[in-house]
């Protein structure tokens, strides 16, 4: 795949030195791994609509949904070599390239609504935590909401006691290993394409995911049952290469930001209501079993997975953990 990724990034570098480049717009190719009806895949698709808007058809964004052409980790590799030049990955998903930081995203139940995440993500901590990026040779331009995640498995999952010994899907995370262990279960690292074909074949007995994601790979067809958590959160950073980023004519970049920004606060706008909708279209299919859990059982949930922030403190940095809770929680430590 490495291979493939260079002679991509070879020809891409070719088409920019060619006689016509003078006139011919300039390319991003905005890869991802979801579906187009979801959060991610709709703010791409404004932010594609706006920036070509906005630079008078100087720009032409080309969205590529699905995994179509990356998978997780490859796709990050992807944008380090120029092969594509813009991605969204979830914060679950950069520790293998060595910014293990945005794992603090992961921590069971460290964001109690969408409001609080705001908080961190629109000040400085978040901007704090892009700068990180630049280092890896991409620069980290927005945060983008999916939603609140959901248990799923063939087990109706009630308990702590309930998912011990079953093997869940996780993304990259560290945080998301040491969750998944402090219940009991086998985690087992995955690209988001190869999920459903896993819980199908029963590769894997569950995952935990968005009512959006769930929806939209199917999983609720091979997934007898789905609890509704709200355990954890999947939100994504929209990265660039900085150096194609740096390199942009200023007017061109100046015009791609405005058209971020606004593809941010309409696609942040509507996430929970995408991820309501995709739950209500699940319900309408009956094909899983949605289960509530009582406050008792919530709070036996919630105690289960709190050793994971003692767990996880040295790779994540406890400084950076404790600013997080600063803002999520209102500690005064
Ligand atoms: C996952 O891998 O489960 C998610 O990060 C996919 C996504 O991009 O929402």
């Amino acid at each position: 795949m490495r291979k493939l990724i260079l002679a991509a990034a070879s020809i891409a570098a070719l088409a920019l030195i060619g006689p016509a480049a003078a006139q011919s717009p300039i390319v991003i190719k905005f890869s991802h791994v979801v579906a187009t009806n979801t959060p991610k895949g709709l703010a791409a698709e404004k932010f594609k609509e706006l920036a070509e808007k906005y630079t008078g058809g100087k720009v032409k964004v080309e969205v590529y949904p699905n995994s179509q052409l990356y998978k997780d980790k490859e796709e990050l590799e992807a944008l380090q070599l120029g092969a594509v030049q813009m991605l969204a990955p979830s914060n679950s998903k950069f520790g293998p390239i060595g910014v293990k930081e945005f794992e603090v995203f992961d921590l069971p139940y460290i964001l109690p609504d969408l409001k609080t995440l705001r908080k961190v993500t629109d000040g400085p901590l978040g901007a704090k935590l892009l700068k990180l990026l630049d280092a890896k040779g991409m620069t980290g331009l927005a945060y983008w909401d999916n939603g609140f995640k959901q248990m799923s498995a063939n087990r109706k999952l009630v308990t702590p006691a309930d998912y011990k010994g079953l093997k869940f899907r996780i993304q990259s995370s560290k945080v998301l290993e040491a969750q998944f262990r402090s219940l009991g279960v086998i985690p087992q690292v995955m690209a988001f394409s190869e999920v459903y074909q896993a819980l199908q074949t029963g590769v894997v007995d569950g995952q935990e995911n968005t009512w959006s994601n769930i929806y939209t790979q199917k999983m609720h067809e091979v997934q007898k049952y789905i609890t509704n958590t709200n355990h954890g959160y999947i939100g994504y950073v929209v990265v660039t290469n900085k150096k194609f980023w740096d390199g942009l004519p200023a007017d061109v970049r100046a015009a791609c930001e405005k058209a971020m920004k606004e593809a941010t606060e309409y696609g942040n706008g509507q996430s929970a209501k995408e991820n309501e909708d995709a739950l209500a279209e699940i319900k309408k299919t009956g094909k899983s079993e949605i289960v509530s859990l009582t406050p008792e059982q919530d709070a036996a949930m919630r105690k289960a997975m709190e050793p994971v922030y003692k767990d996880v403190a040295n790779r994540v940095g406890q400084p950076l953990i404790d600013e997080f809770l600063k803002e999520t929680r209102g500690a005064t430590n």
